[in-house]
């Protein structure tokens, strides 16, 4: 019997919502507004466009809409005004909780989505056999997720997201509660995935350092009027050295974006009295990784996979 299963954010189809993007564009906002129906306008007049094999970081303070617009690029959501259009195929979707089924083992975790799918056993075997090498899980297969740390987790995450091979990943502070140096290394992983892999990513992460390390471009949402208040090009080539982030001119590029995410707590066009989930401080630049600051991701719940056996 097909399992019974209620498809949660990280397995999002395409929506009517989302449009066909031309070649060579993975992602496109276009104008896009969201009021919420109490009124509160949470996103305005956003364009924003991801190429293929691009990576886009997004930052911004807590509340200024990072995740609303995350579930706006997956169909979950439609905005209220202006378009967004995707690539053929679905978006992987990849949250803070890598939401695991504890029961399963790592290869049965990995091998969910192809199963749901109805891929055949021997074809999935080679699916899952593929993804676990490409994230350094091979010889865990039998593990279950209690039995690994945190990172290992988010590993079988993006793993079990390789298995559909999506052209586009939408990625929601994956690596917020991880200690640095994992973060780091994931990071890096992250990035040599999409070298090899050649998917484009829309990353939303609260480190500015993150940020300037794995993408192309870095966009910032205004804390208050749901802008987009800058765009920085990273000027880095890949694959990126893992010592980059102590190079002076990383600082450099790093304090630009530092200095438009401080510039978006005191944006102007707001219509809106002071954000009540924003802080009253924006993060410091500081040094790498001083400005590890998790924030809520709205996690898929493990009850979005109840019933899969
Ligand atoms: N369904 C909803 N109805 C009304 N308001 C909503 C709804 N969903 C989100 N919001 C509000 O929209 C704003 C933006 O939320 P969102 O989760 O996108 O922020 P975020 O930038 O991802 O924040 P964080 O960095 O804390 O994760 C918040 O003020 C939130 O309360
Ligand atoms: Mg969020």
């Amino acid at each position: 019997m097909r399992p019974r299963f209620r498809p949660g954010p990280q397995r999002a189809s395409r929506r009517p919502a989302v449009g066909l993007a031309p070649a060579g564009t993975a992602l496109a906002f276009e104008h896009v507004g969201m009021t919420f129906p109490d009124g509160s306008e949470v996103l305005r007049d956003l364009s924003l466009t991801v190429g293929d094999h691009d990576i886009v970081a997004l930052v911004g303070a807590s509340g200024s809409g990072k995740s609303t617009l995350l579930r706006i690029a997956a169909g979950l959501t439609p905005p209220t005004s202006g378009t967004v259009s995707a690539g053929p195929g679905s978006p992987a979707l990849i949250f803070q909780d890598p939401t695991l089924l504890p029961w399963r083992t790592v290869a049965g975790n990995v091998g969910l989505f192809a199963e749901l799918d109805g891929v055949p056993r021997a074809q999935r075997a080679g699916l899952v056999a593929d993804a676990l090498a490409l994230t350094g899980l091979s010889g865990y297969e039998h593990h279950r997720p209690r039995a690994l740390s945190g990172g290992m987790r988010m590993r079988v995450s993006l793993a079990r997201a390789l298995t559909a091979r999506p052209a586009l990943f939408l990625l929601d502070e994956p690596f917020g509660a991880l200690d640095e140096i994992t973060r780091q290394r994931l990071g890096d992983e992250l990035v040599r995935l999409h070298l090899r892999e050649g998917f484009a990513g829309l990353f939303v992460t609260h480190s500015v350092v993150e940020a300037v390390a794995l993408a192309r471009r870095v966009g910032v949402l205004s804390a208050r009027s749901g802008r987009l208040v800058a765009e920085v090009e990273i000027p880095f080539d890949y694959p990126r050295t893992e010592t980059l982030r102590y190079d002076a001119a990383f600082g450099r590029v790093a304090r630009t974006v530092s200095e438009a995410l401080k510039d978006s707590f005191s944006d102007r066009h707001s219509k809106t009295p002071d954000h009540p989930s924003a802080p009253d401080h924006p993060s410091a630049p500081g040094p790498p990784g001083a400005e590890h600051q998790p924030g809520s991701a709205g996690p898929a719940g493990i009850d979005d996979l109840a019933g899969v056996e």
